[in-house]
């Protein structure tokens, strides 16, 4: 009898804080709708600020960029994964005929310096696929027109291609066992992470590198609104064909094996 009081004292209290009255079911407990959201706005607040103390330990010093490009300095989702980049990529450093596919490249900066860096050799190309929204979820012309003209900037306009659109559906379009290296970088809820995977895997050629990001991001978010449930049941579907060559906060796989049909 007294829990029974314990737990309604608690409800009532917890109702009249938080305005709350919708019960949510998530991962089979029974929570407050608002003081849900507090929660996990705390957690992420504090996860956000443990994950940006580790990578700004591993930021390059200096601009990486050898020209004025711009972009948005709050939004800089990349220099800091530059040193797991350099290793991986060293042995293709300035190689002829190399495709580079990006999934998602809102103002180029990953893109750029693969430019500057590893697809020097003019007849290396890169293809960007991008739905252009910006943080606050909405389609941006002037984010679009930044990319473009940083591209331009880089002297690279004539080797790269921009698909505008959601890479779920354009992945679909574009050539098979064509691509050196695919990077993943678009949605981060899981079901489109595995989509984005599973799509790619196929572009790739043997001896292909696949890079995925924020494998550790927000890592206290239900699984399916984070990347990392994705890339676990990828690399656990397809262990026999890939090599893990780095694994931390993004992922780096070598495909090995041809696929099957
Ligand atoms: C984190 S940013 C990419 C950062 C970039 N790779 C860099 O290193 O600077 C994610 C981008 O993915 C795009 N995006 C998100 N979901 C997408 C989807 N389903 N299809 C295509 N683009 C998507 C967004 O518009 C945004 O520009």
């Amino acid at each position: 009898m007294r829990k029974i009081l314990g737990i309604l004292a608690v409800a009532i209290v917890s109702a009249a804080i938080t305005g709350g009255s919708i019960w949510y079911i998530y991962e089979d407990k029974y929570v407050f709708s608002t003081s849900y959201e507090i929660k996990l706005w705390w957690e992420n607040w504090t996860d956000q600020f443990e994950e940006r103390i580790v990578l700004a330990e591993q930021q390059p010093k200096g601009n990486p960029y050898k020209k004025p490009y711009v972009f948005n300095d709050d939004n800089d989702w990349f220099t800091h994964k530059l040193p797991s980049w350099q290793v991986a990529l060293q042995d293709l450093v300035g190689k002829p005929g190399l495709n580079y596919l990006e999934v998602g490249v809102y103002e180029g900066r990953s893109v750029l310096w693969m430019l500057e860096n590893v697809l020097t050799d003019p007849t290396s190309t890169v293809t960007g696929i991008d739905i252009f929204y910006e943080m606050d979820g909405r389609y941006s012309e002037s984010l679009k027109q930044r990319y473009l003209s940083n591209i331009e900037l880089a002297g690279a306009a004539d080797r790269t291609m921009t698909v505008v659109g959601w890479s779920q559906e354009k992945l679909r379009e574009l050539p098979l066992y064509n691509y050196d290296i695919v990077y993943v970088d678009a949605s981060h809820r899981a079901p489109q992470v595995l989509e984005d995977l599973i799509l790619v895997h196929r572009l790739l050629k043997v001896g292909g590198i696949l890079i995925l990001d924020d494998y550790r991001h927000w890592m206290h978010r239900p699984p399916m609104t984070r990347p990392k449930a994705a890339a676990d049941t990828f690399m656990e579907f397809y262990a026999n064909q890939y090599e893990i060559l780095h694994i931390d906060y993004q992922v780096i796989l070598r495909k090995l094996e041809p696929d099957s049909i």
